[in-house]
């Protein structure tokens, strides 16, 4: 555990600490964005446009944020967002960012493309956990994974929908992205899928998801899934108001309003610019949470007023785990959480239901 009086001191230094430590594939994996990279830019200058015109003089001595999210009362309106091939980062892996996740008492979301099981992360944390579902052509394959998360205590199933074709990411290219000797998609071992080897050219990621992910997923599988299990499901993926109405239509329990954290469509639009519009649209159907370019306690801050439930992180738990593994995801959490009370404090706030939309007229 590195030293508290040399650690990072806000999430941009730990993303600076984990480029020094991560190998070039590694960092560039994480931190890319689709072709230009134009949304994953906006999703973080779209809150740094944003202004919060403060109240004051409302006694913030006593505050409380705490929320319910699907079911679950959270102490803060914050996730960790599902991210894939943790143990690039930390050979702890998921387990590690896991177990930061339950010690703050805050959701995590496991990805299908994790590198720590499905069993090995319900063993290792006990808080809230939800499981990010990519759907193969293989339903068999499919279902195992779903049947496996509900046996195992996972309490929502993420569909993510934005990624059944790849996007370009132009420096998995260029560094022909693959899975190092040793680290796997540990969830699909039994389903034969787990590698993901070097390709001669492009990314092995791109080929492994145009070979394996079915294009043809749409909202009849949504009314499919709700039949695997009984377990709430979460669209995550959304950018467009009719979408987050046909979410609820076919009876999610919430969307996530997320472009992949500038992952899959260039030049889709930052995800908290379309956030209010989904809100209107949908809020009083299903949950409304949102992801990308969170960097900042001020962000979550401007996400619930523009009517975000709870904020995802991906990226800022990752520079986490890279630097220093389940305490540095640890820390990355306090710095997010302490900021996000200072802010929403000092905006006159004292629970996450009095920060509105004036806030940021
Ligand atoms: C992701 N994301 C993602 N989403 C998903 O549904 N399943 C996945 O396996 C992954 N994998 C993944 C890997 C990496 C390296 C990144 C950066 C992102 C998207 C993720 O859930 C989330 O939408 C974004 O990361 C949010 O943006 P920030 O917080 O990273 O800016
Ligand atoms: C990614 C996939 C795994 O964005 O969701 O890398």
């Amino acid at each position: 555990m590195q030293a508290a009086t040399d650690r990072p001191i806000n999430v941009d230094e730990y993303q600076q600490s984990a480029r020094e430590r991560l190998s070039k594939m590694a960092y560039d994996y994480y931190v890319s964005g689709a072709w230009d990279e134009i949304t994953l830019h906006e999703n973080r200058a779209a809150f740094d446009r944003a202004t919060l015109t403060y109240r004051v003089l409302r006694d913030i001595s006593s505050r409380d944020y705490s929320t319910r999210v699907l079911g679950r009362q959270i102490p803060w309106p914050l996730f960790i967002a599902p991210t894939a091939f943790h143990r690039l980062a930390h050979d702890d892996g998921e387990v590690a960012t896991a177990k930061a996740a339950a010690a703050a008492g805050i959701p995590f979301t496991l990805s299908t493309m994790a590198t720590r099981s499905i069993e090995e992360v319900a063993d290792a944390a006990s808080g809230p956990r939800w499981f990010q579902l990519y759907v193969y052509k293989d339903r068999q394959a499919t279902r195992a994974l779903v049947e496996r998360a509900v046996n195992a205590g996972y309490e929502a199933l993420v569909l993510t929908v934005d990624a059944q074709i790849w996007a370009h990411r132009e420096r998995d290219v260029r560094n022909r992205f693959h899975l190092p000797a040793g680290l796997e998609a540990r969830n699909l071992l039994a389903a034969g899928k787990a590698d993901m080897p070097q390709k001669d050219q492009g990314s092995g990621l791109g080929a492994y998801v145009q070979s394996l992910f079915d294009p043809s997923l749409s909202w009849s599988d949504v009314e499919w899934l709700a039949g695997v299990s009984d377990l709430p499901v979460v669209i995550k993926g959304v950018v467009h108001p009719d979408d987050a109405v046909l979410a609820a239509d076919h009876g999610a329990a919430a969307v996530v309003v997320s472009n992949h954290g500038g992952r899959q469509v260039d030049t889709a639009p930052a995800t908290f610019e379309v956030l209010p519009r989904i809100a209107d649209a949908a809020g009083d159907r299903l949950e409304i949470l949102m992801d990308g370019g969170v960097r900042r306690g001020s962000d979550i801050v401007k996400a619930l007023a523009r009517g975000a439930r709870a904020v995802g992180i991906g990226r800022a738990a990752l520079w986490g785990l890279a630097v220093d593994g389940q305490a540095g995801v640890e820390h990355v959490i306090e710095i997010l959480t302490d900021e996000f009370e200072r802010v929403a404090a000092l905006c006159g706030c004292r629970t996450v239901e009095e920060i509105g939309g004036d806030l940021l007229e």
